[in-house]
């Protein structure tokens, strides 16, 4: 990972030197804080030629002027303050962490006028600068500066693109944060931290190459989690085969790289809380098998095990800021390959549930995955809900486009607290239909089901397969094909792979499974 940025808080001051961030609200108006600054003399003035005025989003770049002790300042507009939402916090840092690019070390003065910026928000604040900060440049043994790239940091190389331009500028590496209750607000970035983290987590096993990170491999990463307190047994091809799973290893019988499930379980609750269950396919490489995806843009396959990234995320911020939950993650690993043993269409295998399956096309391997993993989960632990995510259906992007993920369930409750915190967090969920007439539509002549349904509804019939998995257990499927991976690019997010579900997850069970 790039440079992480050195993040403190501090009490109001007025640095001597370097580089400073002042807010300004509609209007141009500035907090007292920001007004008793020597410069801010020059700012009506400035503001008039640089036709700003205080809107949210927008910003200016001051030089400071001569006889000040400072580099730059640097204005950043929020609107109304009164208006500014939980993400706008996170927002807001995003674009200060863009803007200052060119300095070493920046103060950051949260002052508004009419209202004292809490504790939250200044941590907020300062998760939106770590995102943003996030490259993923390991691979590369010269340093490029990512947003002067024009930000798919991560993605895989397109033949077609112009050469990212080289660039010696430095980025930031450490940020003074500075508001009216630094205590406070170190304490509040301590879960917040945690949870970045999380995303960031999810976006490095993304953005990994499959050649680097392998059922095995990703296994390792989430035994890492140990460390943290999670409990985490691995599963291998052995145990599976006893447990029954041939769905899931039907897909990895093609790949010599075996296959994993990896069962982590973060017990932060009361003894006898039932868990909460988060499950996802990581496919870390879909070439589709026998039915074998076009060459062109198989690359972003490496990118099918965003829901298990997602999972290995979420648990890595719920261990990390101790939630007072219990909550199990399975992700289900496997390389979806072709060789002389890969699955064949019109094979058909037996799952864990008993229920057989006639394979019609070898691409649609997610599914088979996720009703093992479904299945056992259910099975073994009996939890209050699951909720799987996946990379699932190319249909997804078709119907929602790539800035809402799809979201699929059996219970009106658990999807109305999906979209809530779907909201608060702007990692949005769009509810899709289901019903029987979608069901009958895998029923198979040869087997109990097939894994694929008619030209149709790709995306609703794809979650009418993995409902067959889920008895009565409340439970809902979010399909990410189109948010995990290439999704735009946003104020806090310069990678090709977003960590899209971590912090949608982790606020879900803030908001309604702790304490
Ligand atoms: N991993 C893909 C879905 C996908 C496509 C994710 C593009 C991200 C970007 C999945 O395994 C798949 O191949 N689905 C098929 C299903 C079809 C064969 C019924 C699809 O979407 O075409
Ligand atoms: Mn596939
Ligand atoms: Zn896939």
């Amino acid at each position: 990972m790039a440079t992480r940025p050195a993040i403190s808080f501090a009490k109001y001051s007025s640095p001597k030197k370097g580089v400073v961030v002042l807010l300004a609200a509609d209007e141009g108006k500035l907090g007292k804080v920001a007004a008793a600054y020597d410069e801010a003399k020059t700012f009506a003035r400035v503001f008039k030629i640089a036709d700003f005025s205080g809107k949210a989003g927008s910003s200016v770049d001051i030089v400071a002027p001569q006889g000040s002790a400072l580099d730059r300042l640097f204005v950043v507009g929020v609107g109304k303050p009164a208006a500014l939402k939980e993400y706008d916090w996170l927002k807001l840092g995003g674009s200060i962490a863009a803007q200052v690019r060119k300095a070493a070390e920046v103060a950051v003065v949260l002052d508004l006028p009419g209202t004292s910026v809490g504790a939250t928000e200044a941590a907020g604040v300062a998760s939106g600068i770590l995102l943003r900060a996030y490259a993923f440049d390991k691979y590369k043994t010269k340093k490029d500066d990512a947003d002067a790239k024009g930000g798919d940091e991560g993605a895989p190389a397109k033949a077609a693109k112009a050469p990212a331009a080289k660039s010696t500028e430095r980025k930031p590496s450490k940020f003074v944060i500075q508001c009216a209750d630094p205590a406070a607000a170190k304490r509040a970035f301590a879960a917040a931290e945690a949870i970045a983290d999380g995303v960031m987590l999810a976006r490095d096993l993304v953005n990994e190459p499959a050649n680097k990170l392998g059922p095995v491999e990703f296994a390792a990463v989430a035994k890492d989690l140990t460390k943290l307190g999670v409990t985490v047994e691995v599963l291998t091809e052995k145990e599976m085969t006893k447990l029954g799973m041939g769905a899931l290893l039907g897909v990895a019988q093609g790949s010599p790289r075996g296959a994993r499930l990896a069962v982590m379980q973060w017990n932060g609750g009361k003894a006898k809380d039932k868990p909460v269950a988060f499950i996802g396919k990581g496919v870390t490489f879909d070439t589709g098998g026998n039915s074998m995806k076009p060459a062109s843009g198989m690359e972003e396959m490496k990118g099918d095990m965003g829901g298990a990234a997602a999972v290995t995320g979420l648990m890595h911020a719920l261990a990390a800021r101790k939630a007072k939950a219990n909550v199990v993650g399975i992700i289900g690993l496997v390389e979806n390959a072709v060789d002389g043993n890969a699955q064949r269409p019109g094979d058909i295998v037996t799952s864990m549930s008993g229920q057989t399956i006639e394979i019609l096309n070898t691409d649609a391997e997610g599914r088979l995955v996720l009703a093992d993993a479904l299945w056992y989960c259910n099975q073994r632990f009996e939890p209050k809900f699951m909720i799987n995510l996946a990379t699932l259906t190319g249909a997804i992007m078709v119907a929602l486009g790539q800035s809402h993920a799809g979201l699929f369930s059996n219970n009106d409750e658990l999807a109305g607290r999906l979209t809530e915190a779907g909201l608060a967090t702007q990692e949005k969920l769009w509810r899709m239909p289901m019903g029987p007439e979608y069901d009958k539509l895998i029923d198979s002549k040869n087997a109990d089901m097939k894994n694929i349904g008619g030209r149709y509804g790709g995306s609703i019939t794809a979650a009418q397969f993995l409902q067959r998995f889920v008895k009565d257990t409340p439970w809902a499927h979010l399909d990410i094909a189109g948010t995990a991976m290439g999704s735009p690019s946003s104020e806090i997010s310069q990678s090709w792979a977003s960590g899209f579900g971590v912090r949608l997850l982790d606020r879900l069970v803030k908001d309604h499974y702790e304490g």
